[in-house]
């Protein structure tokens, strides 16, 4: 087969979203008959996802370029590449072709699915080629998708966002949202099931507007409905949840739907109203916690997680403690913390009240403490506890334990047979850290 012995490489930043073009990438890959190496060193093809939600991101990925000019020089025949998120970004693919003319191909979040197609053309023409689509077109279905678990697949409902956040350029780098059929969203995960995997997790940046724009239109929470009637298939998660647009119906979804696990991510980003309304979040702190409220009545024991983004623009020290006493009364079992970051086109960027990195920081390492103490009372909860866990393979620990998660995302460390990777399995908690939890198999 053509590409036989070929191998590439594929260095992923940033989301899920990012992830599974990733894996799209990779399968289109393989269909060519390429393989996948974890070594950068022994590739042919080299390519960067990139991400830019925060500067941080950014940085990264400029120093894995430049770290690649002396591969380039040993290789002359390696294509390099570079994708996703940062390259949509007004005069960046020009930036990094001038500052990086080693690189062999450009191309963004909206046009992936023509990989193959530059890869063959730079091949031919021996020249860089740089493709940007500026806006989205439909849905591309039926590309392979080359997944990394066996057990727990991600599956994209929706792509894009409306909701232009004051501090975020996701809706500029991924476009408008668009919801996927949900004949195409059940056929995937009809044959995901026929492979064997057990557990989905839906994404979107803000699964719950999801169906919005179908023709007839059609409610995430029926949506939830229709795939909890999937034989085989045991648990579906999903994320994110814009608190603004989580309903009722989508919490009795799943208080009522079996397959339907009792977890919840909730990006709260701020404790102040003053400051969620500076953001353009369409909440205050008293609805979300009354949203919180209501969650907690309906499905008990859920395990909730959350984004919070410290030192926007003119948060003061109240706005701040402000967070600290939501994430205590929330008592969060795990949260996403983020220094804020200006990104370039934003409203927030220009807005006056910058805070220093110094005070951000000092709020980042509170906000810390304050979020580890709350998952450390929550995981205590699970102590001596009996929990259903979904073994996913080998544990991350340097010891030959097994992990796998439970229905309300917890991390389970434990030891176990290993032929139970793949299936559901009853453990007892006997001791709980802040970010996981240990148990033994009964
Ligand atoms: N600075 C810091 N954090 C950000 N996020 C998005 N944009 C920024 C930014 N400019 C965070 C939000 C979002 C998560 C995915 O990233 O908390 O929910
Ligand atoms: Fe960004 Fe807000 Fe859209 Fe999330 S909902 S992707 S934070 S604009």
């Amino acid at each position: 087969m053509e590409n036989e012995n070929k191998l590439f490489y594929i260095e992923t930043w940033g989301c899920q979203m990012n992830e599974e073009d990733s894996e799209k990438l990779s399968g289109m890959l393989r269909n060519s008959g390429y393989s996948n190496t974890e070594e950068r060193e022994k590739a042919d093809i080299i390519i960067f996802n990139t991400c830019c939600v925060r500067e941080n991101a950014e940085l990264k990925v400029y120093g894995n370029l430049g770290a690649l000019k002396k591969l380039k020089k040993t290789n002359p025949d390696l294509i390099i590449a570079v994708c996703g998120c940062m390259m949509q970004q007004e005069g960046m693919a020009q930036a990094i072709i001038k500052k990086y003319p080693f690189v062999d191909i450009i191309f963004g979040t909206h046009n992936s699915h023509k990989f193959p197609e530059y890869l063959n053309r730079t091949k031919q023409e021996g020249k860089s080629i740089i493709e940007i689509w500026n806006k989205e077109e439909g849905i591309v279905e039926g590309l392979p998708i080359d997944r990394k678990s066996d057990v727990k697949a991600f599956v994209t409902i929706m792509y894009g966002c409306n909701n232009f956040c004051t501090y975020c350029i996701v809706p500029y780098v991924r476009g408008r949202e668009r919801s996927r059929n949900p004949e195409d969203i059940e056929a995937e995960i009809q044959g995901l099931v026929k492979l064997g995997y057990k557990e989905i997790t839906l994404l979107g940046q803000n699964v719950n507007s999801y169906g919005k724009d179908l023709v007839p239109a059609l409610s995430f929470s029926n949506l939830l409905r229709r795939l909890n009637n999937i034989d085989g298939l045991e648990r579906v998660r999903f994320m994110t949840s814009h608190p603004k647009d989580l309903t009722e119906d989508v919490i009795d979804a799943i208080s009522e739907c079996d397959k339907l696990c009792e977890q919840i991510h909730l990006p709260v980003q701020s404790g102040s109203s003053r400051i969620l309304k500076k953001m353009n979040r369409f909440y205050t702190r008293e609805d979300y916690l009354n949203l919180v409220k209501k969650i907690k009545e309906k499905i008990p024991g859920v395990g909730l997680s959350t984004d919070i983004i410290v030192g926007f623009p003119g948060e003061t020290e109240e706005d701040f403690e402000e967070t600290l006493s939501l994430v205590k009364e929330v008592e969060y079992d795990t949260a996403f913390t983020f220094i804020y970051s200006n990104r370039q086109g934003t409203p927030a960027d220009k807005m006056d009240e910058q805070i220093p990195e110094d005070v951000k920081h000092n709020r980042f390492n509170r906000l810390i403490e304050a979020v580890n103490k709350t998952f450390e009372k929550n995981n205590k909860e699970y102590e001596g506890k009996v929990v259903e866990v979904l073994v996913e393979g080998e544990s991350k620990t340097s010891d030959d334990r097994l992990m796998g998660r439970t229905r309300t995302g917890k991390l389970v460390n434990f030891y176990g047979d290993k032929s139970n990777v793949g299936k559901l399995i009853n453990v007892r908690i006997v001791k709980s850290n802040s970010f996981s939890l240990t148990g033994e198999e009964i």
